[in-house]
């Protein structure tokens, strides 16, 4: 292969500016040419494409976001979608691609590759950590960051007032966010996306924690499908139970910020690694953190999403949550 292009698609996360950079410098390294796609799949289909220096991409691994920007394509789903962006790639003489995303642009990204022989090389970037095949996605952790600053200061709020808050996290069906946020800010209960939801559970911790004398509790929510889970919460433990509480939504802010050192390292090594794999000949793989590195793996092992969680994650949370 003589030239690479490089996307970011579905939800940004911080981390992925690490990742352009260092497809961007190890491609020229390798002696490739270097394209950028600005806004996902979407901007492929625009022909929003530009060739990428060495200085494209001096002092962005610091900020959070993507410089590529990012989107969620309808169009690309659909058959005729892949075939034209393969045009637009193959008229600009690029002949490999990168995709940081999640398992929607995996998904994609290996229908392209079936459809149109496109070799293909995925790097994990969403905050829910939810991809199958890899440990660890970029973004995950500097969420995770932005969360629990979020909640200690909820906490401190809570507790000079002797309220009860629900916090919603990000991370749709992911269960992620959701359990170490909770681990990591002593939450009295967290409510995973993938759980019927316990409200008597939820009341009796609270209660329990009112008779031994705390001051506060926080409830962390996983937002599910749609965001506002929290007020149903907070609407049936008024109702079934007589508890107040206030619901504090974190949103987007859990998206934003500096990526922490830990996703700018693992985005570096990805970043990195995609474009050897390329470079290399592999036709479609992805860059994956297993047992604390960074290896190459099939992509079609990175295309499920996963739900599932460390059962003795929720056991820590609960028996030290007391
Ligand atoms: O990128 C993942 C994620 O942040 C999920 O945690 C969240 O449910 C969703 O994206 C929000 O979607 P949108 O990008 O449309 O705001």
């Amino acid at each position: 292969i003589k030239t690479i292009a490089v996307l970011c698609s579905g939800g940004d996360s911080p981390g992925m500016n690490c990742a352009i950079r260092a497809v961007v410098r190890t491609a020229i390294g390798e002696g490739l040419n270097i394209f950028g796609i600005q806004k996902g799949y979407e901007g492929l289909l625009e022909n929003n494409i530009r060739e990428l220096s060495v200085s494209s991409v001096g002092n962005i691994l610091q900020h959070g976001g993507t410089v590529l920007q990012t989107s969620r394509s309808k169009e690309f789903r659909t058959p005729e979608g892949r075939a034209k962006a393969a045009r637009i790639l193959r008229s600009h003489g690029i002949d490999a691609l990168v995709v940081i995303g999640g398992d929607g642009s995996y998904n994609g990204a290996m229908k392209l590759h079936e459809e149109h022989g496109f070799p293909i090389c995925g790097i994990p970037g969403t905050i829910d950590n939810d991809i199958s095949g890899t440990d660890y996605t970029i973004g995950f952790d500097t969420a995770v960051q932005n969360a629990v600053d979020a909640v200690d200061k909820i906490r401190d709020t809570a507790n000079s007032h002797a309220r009860t808050f629900i916090v919603e996290v990000m991370g749709r069906k992911s269960p992620a966010i959701a359990l170490k946020v909770g681990i990591c800010t002593g939450a009295e209960n967290v409510v995973l996306p993938t759980a019927t939801i316990d409200y008597q559970k939820i009341a009796g911790d609270i209660d329990r924690g009112i008779k031994r004398g705390k001051t506060s509790s926080i409830i962390i929510a996983a937002e599910g499908e749609e965001p506002g889970i929290g007020y149903l919460i907070q609407k049936s433990l008024k109702e079934q139970f007589q508890l107040e509480a206030h619901v504090c939504i974190l949103g987007h802010i859990q998206r934003g910020g500096n990526p922490t050192p830990t996703d700018r390292l693992i985005a570096s090594q990805m970043g990195h690694c995609a474009v050897k794999a390329l470079a290399n000949g592999e036709k479609a793989t992805a860059t994956v953190f297993l047992q604390g590195k960074v290896v190459m793996a099939p992509l079609s092992t990175c295309l499920r999403k996963k739900n599932e969680f460390d059962v003795s994650e929720v056991e820590l949370l609960t028996s030290l949550s007391i």
